[in-house]
């Protein structure tokens, strides 16, 4: 479907809009709101990984030395708590390697603005790539705020990831943080009046947990 984002990537596929239908669903219980979260992420991350970068090296099989290739730099997933928490498990089924940093933010219903409360990230987290997951990019605000706290750290390689964008979302982190690219499984219509994605899938934190 074409857009006018240079900075998104709509990733399409057939099992990816297949297992959103379910997600986006109104009785969709928590447990499988959970499992879809987790292998929509996983899908979303076979497509980010096609543009890194891989180190020739040599194996032994057991026959005989062969060429073979490897990503050799280290790589962090930084989700956005709560929801991002949701897609780590998924990553992480594919990247089992990689590190995991930890952002905090939560958005003030009324006002919609973010506000960060914890921070963990690795030490050396600038020295590879680093992929932000979080399942919804609304107004844009608790995205571009995590991004900004990795561009602090020293990160330059970004990318985030997520399962439902705005045209808001998508404009806000062009603006604030356009070298970022973002990937998404569907660009949604807009936001509402309480800065909910139409159509969206409703809280994704209260879906995940069980908390609404
Ligand atoms: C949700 C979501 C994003 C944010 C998106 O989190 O997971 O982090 O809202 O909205 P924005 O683009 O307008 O900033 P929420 O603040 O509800 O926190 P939670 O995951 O702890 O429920
Ligand atoms: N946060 C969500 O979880 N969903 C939205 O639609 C907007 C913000």
């Amino acid at each position: 479907m074409p857009h006018r984002f240079s900075n998104l990537c709509l990733v399409r596929h057939p099992l990816i809009a297949h297992k959103l239908s379910f997600i986006r669903e109104r009785h969709t219980t928590t447990r499988d709101f959970r499992r879809l979260l987790s292998e929509i992420a996983a899908l979303m991350t076979y497509e980010v990984f096609r543009e890194f970068a891989t180190t020739p090296c040599e194996v032994e099989t057991p026959l005989e030395r062969a060429a073979a290739e490897r990503i050799t730099t280290p790589i962090t997933i930084v989700p956005v708590l709560r929801a991002g928490l949701g897609m780590t498990r998924g990553v992480l089924d594919l990247v089992p390697e990689a590190r995991v940093g930890h952002i905090g933010i939560r958005r003030d219903e009324s006002t919609a603005m973010p506000i960060g409360y914890y921070t963990k990230l690795p030490s050396d987290v600038s020295c590879g790539p680093v992929i932000l997951v979080d399942p919804m990019l609304a107004t844009g605000g608790s995205s571009s705020h995590a991004l900004s706290i990795l561009r602090g750290a020293g990160c330059t390689d970004l990318r985030l990831i997520c399962l439902v964008a705005s045209p808001e979302g998508v404009g806000r982190l062009l603006a604030d943080h356009p070298t970022v690219r973002i990937y998404t499984a569907a660009l949604d219509r807009e936001l509402d009046a309480n800065k909910y994605i139409r159509p969206g899938l409703g809280d994704a934190g209260d879906r995940t947990y069980g908390t609404a």
